[in-house]
């Protein structure tokens, strides 16, 4: 397929996809996110692909937040509606059974930032600059950041974000828990592709149920995430990769993970 504002590389079991409007700092408007979708749509269905990595184009932006040129069109009549595409788009993102990496190689405002809370894992470049500065436009995070941030760096630090409309640099991102890691801008992909590489060396199916027991921990309280986990981990216990992966433990030899 044929896209007009990404870019979709297949490099062996990892899909890089890359926002491509950087003349508009990769603003997510309409066309990006449904095609973003379609991507994505496209890697969960692939038999190769095993993990993603979302990274913005040119020197500047991973993106620069929701097109402002079509958010100001939106009105009480059509605002939750516009917010419910992204949402939805997001949350289908981070519900993929395949993880999804942010290399975040420059602005990540707005809805660029909420989409890097919905990938799995987030690395940055040290020119990498995070903020929800929503206020400063009259309106709030409507791609989900009022709920993934509180959950990823807690309510006081959300709280002091999503007020203020601060922009924070990626040291700081990395010391409140919203980056994994800072990575030089030349070594970022290379860096994300070593982690994505390492993830797909793993037994496929434990890797999709680690991701599904993990975000039971959000969606359910404690006592029902425990149970989840238990039968998440006793399915896996039924795979050929689980006898596999103890086989060749005790045997003392590498694993041959075959996704079964
Ligand atoms: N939506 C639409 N266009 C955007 C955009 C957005 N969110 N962010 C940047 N752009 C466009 C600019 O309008 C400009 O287009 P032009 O060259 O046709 O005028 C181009 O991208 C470059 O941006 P510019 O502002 O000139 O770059 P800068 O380096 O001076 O500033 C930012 C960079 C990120 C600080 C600034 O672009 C900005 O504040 N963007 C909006 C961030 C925001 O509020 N996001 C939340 C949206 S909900």
């Amino acid at each position: 397929m044929n896209y007009e504002t990404i870019i979709l590389e297949e490099k062996g079991h990892v899909c890089l996809i890359t926002l491509n409007r950087p003349d508009k700092l990769n603003a997510l408007n309409a066309i990006l996110l449904t095609e973003l979708q379609k991507a994505l749509q496209f890697c969960a269905n692939s038999e190769l692909c095993r993990a993603i990595i979302i990274t913005g184009a040119g020197p500047k932006a991973f993106a620069a937040g929701a097109d402002i040129a079509q958010l100001h069109k939106q009105n009480a009549e059509t605002g939750a509606d516009f917010a419910r595409f992204g949402q939805s788009i997001f949350t289908e993102l981070e519900y993929l059974n395949k993880p999804v990496i942010a290399a975040v190689n420059g602005f990540a405002l707005g809805g660029g930032c909420e989409l890097a809370l919905a990938c799995h894992m987030r690395f940055a470049a040290p020119q990498a600059k995070f903020g929800q500065p929503e206020v400063n436009l009259g309106i709030i995070p409507g791609y989900g950041g009022t709920q993934r941030l509180t959950t990823l760096v807690g309510r006081a630090q959300s709280m002091e974000l999503i007020l203020s409309g601060a922009i924070i640099d990626s040291e700081e991102a990395l010391r409140i828990g919203l980056v994994n890691k800072v990575f030089s801008s030349e070594t970022l992909i290379d860096e994300c592709m070593k982690i994505a590489e390492l993830i797909v060396s793993k037994a496929p199916l434990a890797i999709s149920a680690s991701l599904k027991a993990i975000r039971a921990a959000e969606d359910l309280g404690t006592q029902e995430g425990m149970e989840s986990e238990a039968i998440i981990f006793g399915d896996i216990c039924g795979t050929h990769d689980f006898k596999e992966g103890t086989l060749a433990f005790l045997e003392k030899r590498p694993a041959q993970f075959s996704g079964q």
